[in-house]
This record gives structure tokens, sequence and C-alpha cells, in this order.
């Protein structure tokens, strides 16, 4: 069954370039992004791993673990480290699930045949430390995933969490944010200060400190 945001984000155990883990108790604490990739020793997936640990120093500062799963074996993964590390200028520095037997795949709903084999497609998921799915992508083979956005996302999630704020199109950390519905402006005006009504459902302020 196709995962929605909301969902507890089903367990697993599995083997990793790391070493077996549970994966409620590898993130316990922290919020995840869990990425498919379809294959070791291509392209695409050599420049978004190596970017994703290259970015690996913003992921921690935002409390995030991140770990990539594909359907290869873990000697696959290990050899393949190197490249990753070569094309990305960071050594691998986050786990990497071998999947074979496509248990985590099938479970998080990555296989999609008609996208022409049995290897996963590029799936995202984004989880919150209690275990939520909060924010799913998906992207077909060809196309590489955005690692900027994803944090931009981490970011805007993040910042939603904590005060009663929406962020609205094409929103980078820093930009101003729409008051939610639920705060009168009165109230609005009280916590931010400076609240701009544009429309009554559309109020902006700027972002708050959390
Ligand atoms: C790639 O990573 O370049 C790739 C992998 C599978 C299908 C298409 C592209």
């Amino acid at each position: 069954m196709a995962i929605r945001l909301g969902d507890e984000a089903p367990n697993f155990t599995a083997e990793t370039t790391e070493g077996p883990i549970d994966f409620h108790e590898w993130k316990s604490g922290a919020w995840a992004v869990f990425f498919s990739h379809p294959a070791d020793f291509t392209p695409v997936c050599t420049t978004e791993l190596g970017r994703t640990a290259a970015l690996q120093s913003e992921f921690v500062r935002r409390n995030v673990k991140t770990i990539a799963v594909s359907v290869d074996p873990l000697e696959s993964h290990k050899n393949w480290a190197g490249d990753i590390g070569d094309v990305g200028g960071t050594d691998l520095n986050f786990p990497i699930i071998a999947d074979e037997s496509r248990v985590v795949s099938n479970l998080y709903d990555m296989l999609h045949p008609g996208e022409g084999d049995t290897s996963t497609v590029r799936s995202v998921f984004i989880i919150d430390p209690a275990n939520k799915v909060r924010l799913t992508l998906t992207y077909p083979k060809s196309v590489g995933r955005n690692f900027d956005e994803i944090l931009r996302v981490i970011d805007a999630l993040q910042l939603t969490d904590a005060a009663p704020v929406s962020t609205p199109v094409d929103w980078v950390p820093g930009g101003r944010v729409i008051v939610s519905p639920a705060l009168s402006t009165a109230d609005a005006t009280e916590r931010f200060g400076d609240v701009e009504e544009v429309k009554p459902y559309l109020r902006w302020t700027p972002q708050p400190t959390v």
C-alpha cells in the first residue's frame, strides 16, 4: 500500500554499508531523509549520493540523518563508495542499504515496474523524529533530484512545526512567511509584531526566529 503523509514510516531491519540496522533505532530522535536510487555505478546516482555526502554537515546541523537504498548487493555498494567520494568530493559518510531481497523497496513502494526494470525509482521520504512521514517525492530514473530543495523543505517543515506559519510559493530560508489562519490578525500582530494583511486569509510576516 502507498505510504501517505502523516503515516508512521514502516520499520525494517537491513544490511547497510555501516552494518545491520533497525531503521527506527538507527534514526532514533532524529529526522531522516530516506531515498532510493536505481543502481550502483550509474552516473546520475553517483552524483546524487556524492552531493548528499558533501551536504552532510547541512543535514547534521538540522538533526537529519540520511540513508540510501538500492537493490544492489552490499559488496557492490562498498566497491562503489570510492567513486561517490571522487565525484562528490567527500567520502561516503552515510549508510546505503543493500536490499537484494527487495523487502524494503516493496515496503516503501519504490519499485515501479512501468519505469522499465526491477530496480528502484528515485523515491525520497522525509521522516520526522516521531517517525511520521512528512514528505514524499518520486522522480524518474533519468532525472536527478535537487538536494538543495530537500534541505529547503526540511527548513520549512522545522519552521512551520515551531511557529504558527506556513511557507509561500518559492519560499527560501529568511523569506517572509504566511500567518496561520488559526491566528487572528490581532494575536498575530502581538506575537510577530509586523503583520501585513493582503487578504483576510493571506497575512505576511517576516520569518520568525524559532
Ligand atoms: C543513472 O543513475 O544514471 C541511471 C540509473 C538508472 C537508469 C537511468 C539512469
